[in-house]
């Protein structure tokens, strides 16, 4: 079954039934005020943090699903029929129904018994507050008279205290009503409020939840929109929501619009000062122009034009905006990851700076220091932080003997060099930044040495890495208490690292400092390699009681997947070894729908495994298709010239290609979802947890940089394609430094790998050098 199609043109896509069979959703905002809505027009929003300043609330595991969220409701003043252009809540079946989530807007259409409602939602200018515009079209021949509603319910700012403590939080909220703005706020604060707000004439309103819905009634039916109107009520405790009621009149064929804003206040007292701009429709069109040319600008860095229209859609489009959400809000908030408790991951973090970094350089670097922040000045990271308050910690698993991930600090190091790269911008090694005591500070280069250094102390029995807590995999927490279990893929990862850093030393010409971090690089990469090779591919850990994971003769989880990819990555294989490994991921872990993680999945408890043996076989992290590792996989592939593997890896896991079946895929064709269920899970193939993962950004490093192979260097352009055999050519537009790189590669002799020459304006060159900002220059790129 199919609910939708891709509007390339308009770079939307379109959902043309309602029920999905998940919500599907977007993204608005764009990291500062924000939220979700979805193809129902469910969803939340909130200021900054999802969990510390929430202004509209969420029913987690609500029956029926995905409510409450951003509603208008249409009510026929004669017959009193009403009905949502969302189809949720009142679900009253529809003449007509589109949803079309873009770039940074989401707009729903609705069309019942010859009346057309529309409404767009979006983030104006980076502003603290969304704008809803609202279009009411009479298309019958009778002049029609109705009332529109709005509903906004919202939330008591600390999202968490609004579950637990409804014995404080119910009896301080107050709504309170002044020309045409809602506000609601905790009654001991003073100046600041969420709120909502129209310029239309107000026939009544609601501040109080359970006035505009009555008893024993939901969304689906308020007394207030059964009635025609609302109490004017001014809640003095108790629940909160935004309704506003307007009197429509339309002739034939007329149409109207209506704004509505809604958001977060600093001062509530100057709203509607604030507001006056986006209030009119006039102003809010303006708006929404403007966020469609930011949406323009932002993927101009990257255009590419290849055989593959799949690719196309996904890397000019649905890819990079996917990389953008996850950069805004790491794993923090979706509906799956509730904006509860988990904050920004650290390791999430570095890695989503990888997929913006063509494009908001300088926005990554303002990441980057927050999670240099995040360090110890031992090196280690917190595991989260929360951006409000820029506090952290390292999170609420069960603590044994650390409390900390082996890997977080060290993904510091890949997101600093990828920002070096692309700005050259080598001053940023030298400024200071300060550790997490908030007294310490250090410069960059410090900061990651210390990084290097925490990995370096903290080795177990076969000298390789600790496990600590965990590493990349979450759920495999080896640490009973015992201090020894290790983690083969923090050694690899340590590999990748020290190597980053030899390439910085490098190129800023520090030979003694590049020596040093090979000798780094080799001491561990030589003890991975001397303890850690089970005979077809590395093994992956070695628990508290010094048993490796990921042995052929092990009953489950004989073979996992970062410890070949990463094998690669980390340059650790060498030879016999590396082809081995990534054939024995095919043979053993690849399927259609992904490569699972490990296999065979663990089918019982086991405390010395820890969170991945809860989980039943094929599902998550325990045999699931965790699509993060994928791109992995591809690099190495990559890396070992094998074009077309690469590229098989990638169309397996393309979301646009089920969009035909995305009644087995369930969760939304348009972006990556975190995981989809493996081979041994009855249910193999469905998609969960979409949006917030790690394999937008690696995928687009995966797709840009390696199969294109279009990436930054330190001081030139690279472009070293690996490719199917079977393409004969492609371009990619890159703005690199300012300047404007017009890529064409030709492959007359259908090679994966390999460039036989280059040409920049018209001469041979034997590196792309970088320009000045602002100027074009053609490259061609022939293969063979
Ligand atoms: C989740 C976590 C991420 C972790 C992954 C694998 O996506 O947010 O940090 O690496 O799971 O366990």
């Amino acid at each position: 079954m199919k609910y939708g199609y891709f509007d390339r043109q308009a770079r939307e896509y379109v959902i043309v039934r309602p029920d999905t069979p998940t919500p599907w959703i977007n993204y608005i905002g764009s990291g500062k005020y924000g939220g979700i809505v979805s193809n129902t027009a469910g969803g939340y929003s909130f200021h900054k943090d999802p969990q510390n300043r929430r202004v509209l609330r969420y029913r987690y595991n609500n029956i029926p699903m995905d409510r409450p969220g951003r509603y208008i409701y249409v009510r026929d003043s004669v017959t009193g029929e009403y009905w949502n252009p969302g189809f949720q809540p009142t679900m009253k079946k529809l003449d007509s129904y589109c949803c079309r989530h873009g770039m940074g807007y989401t707009t729903i259409e609705g069309e019942y018994k010859g009346i057309n409602a529309d409404v767009t939602y979006f983030v104006p200018d980076d502003r603290d507050f969304e704008i809803w515009i609202v279009k009411v079209k009479n298309n019958l021949n009778i002049t029609k008279k109705m009332q529109i509603f709005t509903y906004a319910e919202f939330c008591f700012w600390d999202a968490i205290a609004d579950q637990q403590n409804v014995d404080w939080v119910q009896q301080i909220n107050q709504g309170r009503y002044n020309d045409g703005i809602i506000t609601w706020h905790p009654h001991h604060v003073a100046k600041s409020a969420a709120f909502i707000a129209t310029g239309e004439k107000v026939s009544s309103f609601d501040t109080n939840l359970e006035s505009f819905i009555g008893k024993y009634r939901s969304e689906a039916n308020p007394i207030a929109v059964e009635q025609g109107a609302c109490s004017n009520s001014i809640s003095l405790r108790q629940n909160g929501v935004g309704a506003f009621c307007i009197d429509v009149e339309l002739q034939k064929g007329e149409e109207k619009e209506i704004v509505f804003v809604l958001g977060y206040a600093e001062d509530k007292t100057v709203l509607k000062d604030e507001l006056k701009d986006y209030l009119d429709p006039k102003g809010a069109h303006a708006a929404l122009e403007r966020l469609n040319l930011y949406w323009k600008k932002y993927t101009e860095n990257l255009f590419v034009e290849t055989p593959d229209e799949e690719m196309n859609l996904f890397l000019n489009t649905w890819n990079q905006y996917q990389c953008k959400t996850t950069f805004n809000w790491s794993r923090f908030v979706s509906l799956y990851q509730l904006g509860l408790a988990r904050g920004m991951g650290i390791r999430d973090s570095a890695q989503d700076t990888l997929g913006v970094m063509h494009t908001i350089p300088e926005e990554a670097k303002g990441l980057i220091i927050k999670l240099l922040k995040c360090q110890y000045t031992d090196g280690r990271a917190y595991h989260l932080f929360f951006p409000l308050t820029g506090e952290g910690g390292s999170g609420d698993a069960p603590v044994k003997k650390f409390d900390w991930y082996s890997d977080d600090h060290l993904w510091l190091i890949l997101a600093v060099n990828a920002y070096i790269k692309e700005t050259g911008d080598y001053a940023f090694l030298n400024e200071k930044v300060l550790y997490n005591d908030k007294k310490t500070e250090a410069t960059v280069i410090e900061h990651l040495n210390k990084a290097l250094d925490f990995t370096a102390n903290n080795l177990g029995p076969h000298k390789i890495a600790l496990a600590g807590r965990a590493d990349w995999n979450d759920t495999l927490n080896l640490d009973v208490g015992l201090g020894v279990a290790e983690s083969v893929f923090t050694s690899m990862l340590y590999c990748r690292a020290a190597m980053e850093m030899k390439e910085i030393a490098e190129f800023l010409g520090k030979k003694e400092d590049a020596a040093n971090y090979i000798k780094l690089f080799e001491t561990m990469k030589n003890a991975i390699n001397e303890t850690c090779w089970d005979g077809e591919w590395y093994k992956r850990a070695f628990d508290d009681y010094g048993n490796a994971l990921g042995t052929k003769d092990a009953a489950f989880g004989k073979i996992f997947i970062n410890s070949q990819s990463w094998a690669v990555l980390g340059g650790v294989a060498e030879g016999e070894y590396a082809r081995k490994c990534l054939d024995s991921v095919e043979t053993h872990l690849n399927t259609k729908y992904g490569i699972v993680a490990m296999y065979p999945a663990y089918t019982e408890f086991d405390e010395t495994k820890g969170g991945i043996t809860t989980y039943p076989p094929g599902a998550k992290e325990n045999g699931g298709i965790f699509l993060h590792t994928n791109p992995w996989v591809m690099i190495a592939e990559i890396m070992m010239g094998n074009g077309d593997k690469a590229y098989q890896y990638y169309k397996q896991i393309m979301p646009a290609a089920r969009n035909n079946e995305a009644d087995h895929l369930e969760v939304e064709p348009y972006v990556y979802p975190q995981n989809i269920l493996g081979k041994e899970h009855p249910q193999f193939g469905i998609g969960r947890n979409s949006w917030l993962s790690g394999t937008a950004a690696w995928n687009l490093v995966a797709a840009s940089q390696y199969i294109l192979g279009v990436r930054a260097g330190y001081d030139c352009l690279i472009v070293d394609p690996c490719i199917p055999a079977s393409w004969e050519t492609y371009k990619v537009k890159r703005v690199f430094r300012g300047a404007t790189y017009l890529i064409e590669v030709q492959n007359p002799d259908k090679v994966n790998k390999g460039v036989k020459k280059i040409v920049v304006d018209g001469k041979a060159v034997d590196k792309i050098p970088v320009f000045e900002s602002g100027s074009t220059h053609t490259v061609q790129v022939i293969m063979g």
